[in-house]
C-alpha cells in the first residue's frame, strides 16, 4: 500500500506550551471536537508518550488494529481518530520510562506508521515544555501551526515564552493563544472572578505579537465531563470556530 492513501492529511497544528498541567491536552480535544462538530475530518495524535490522557478524555479504549504495516487510529463517538502510546500498551497504569530518544522515535511512527487516512486537521498534543519530543515533532512534522496554552499562573508567561521563542526558532508559526482557566464565573450570580490572578492573555499576546485565540473559564463540567470520558458533550466550546480561518491566513 501506498504512503497516499494511508495519510493525506490536510493541516497540521501542534498545541503547545512551556509548563504542564495547564490545560494542552484539554485545548487540543475540544479543539478537535469543535473542528469535528463543524464537518471537518479531525484526528488527534496524542505526542504526550509519558503522561497520555487522550484517550481517557474520550473515553477510548481497546488496541489499534494493524492494516498491512500500518496502525489503524481508534475513533471517538464524533470520528475523531486519535492514536495514543495509551492505546498500544496492555495495562494503561503502567508507567512509560524510556528514553528520549526512544520516545521521539515512537512520535514520529505516529506520523509515518499510522493509517491517518484522509484528515483536514490533525491536532498534536504535545508534552509539557520544549524538550525531546516537542522537538522532534517541531523538526520533523509539517507542522501548520502551533496553538499555544497559557494560564494565569504562568510566571509572568516566562514559561510560554520559552515555548513561543522555541517555534520561532524552528520557523513554525503560531496561531495564536488560548489562556485557559482565564477565570471563573459565580454560578449564582455570574460574575467572573479571576481566581488564578487577573488574566494575562492580552499582555501576552501583546509581548509575543501574537493573536489571543481566546479564554477559556474555569468549568468544573469539563472536569467531570473529561473524568468520565465524556469531553465531545462539552459545548462552550466557541473559541476554537475560527481555527480554520486563522489556519486559512497563515
Ligand atoms: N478550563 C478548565 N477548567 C477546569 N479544569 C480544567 C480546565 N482545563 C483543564 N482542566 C483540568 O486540568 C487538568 C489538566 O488539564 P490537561 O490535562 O488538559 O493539561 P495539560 O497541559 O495537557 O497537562 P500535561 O502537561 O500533564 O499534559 C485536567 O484534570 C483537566 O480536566
Ligand atoms: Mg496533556
Amino acid at each position: 500500500m501506498g504512503e497516499v492513501s494511508q495519510r493525506n492529511i490536510k493541516h497540521v497544528i501542534a498545541v503547545a506550551s512551556g509548563k504542564g498541567g495547564v490545560g494542552k491536552s484539554s485545548v487540543a480535544g475540544l479543539a478537535a471536537v469543535t473542528l469535528a462538530r463543524m464537518g471537518y475530518k479531525v484526528g488527534i495524535m496524542d505526542a504526550d508518550i509519558t503522561g497520555p490522557s487522550i484517550p481517557k478524555i474520550f473515553g477510548l479504549v481497546g488496541s489499534p488494529a494493524m492494516s498491512g504495516d500500518y496502525l489503524l487510529p481508534l475513533e471517538t463517538k464524533l470520528g475523531i481518530k486519535v492514536m495514543s502510546l495509551n492505546l498500544l500498551l496492555s495495562n494503561n497504569e503502567q508507567p512509560v520510562i524510556w528514553r528520549g530518544p526512544l520516545i521521539a522515535n515512537t512520535v514520529l511512527q505516529f506520523w509515518n506508521e499510522v493509517a491517518w487516512g484522509d484528515l483536514d486537521y490533525l491536532l498534536v498534543d504535545l508534552p509539557p515544555g520544549t524538550g525531546d519530543v516537542p522537538l522532534t515533532v517541531m523538526k520533523s512534522m509539517p507542522l501548520n501551526g502551533v496553538i499555544m496554552v497559557s494560564s494565569p499562573q504562568d510566571l509572568a508567561g516566562m514559561v510560554v515564552g520559552k515555548a513561543i521563542n522555541m517555534a520561532a526558532t524552528l520557523e513554525i508559526p503560531i496561531l495564536g493563544l488560548v489562556e485557559n482557566m482565564s477565570f471563573l464565573v459565580c454560578p449564582k450570580c455570574g460574575t467572573k472572578m479571576e481566581i488564578f490572578g487577573p488574566s494575562r492573555g492580552e499582555e501576552l499576546s501583546k509581548r509575543y505579537n501574537l493573536r489571543l485565540i481566546g479564554k477559556l473559564p474555569v468549568d468544573p463540567l469539563l472536569v467531570s465531563l473529561s473524568d468520565r470520558g465524556r469531553i465531545e458533550e462539552y459545548s462552550r466550546d466557541e473559541i476554537f470556530r475560527n481555527l480554520p480561518d486563522l489556519v486559512q491566513n497563515l
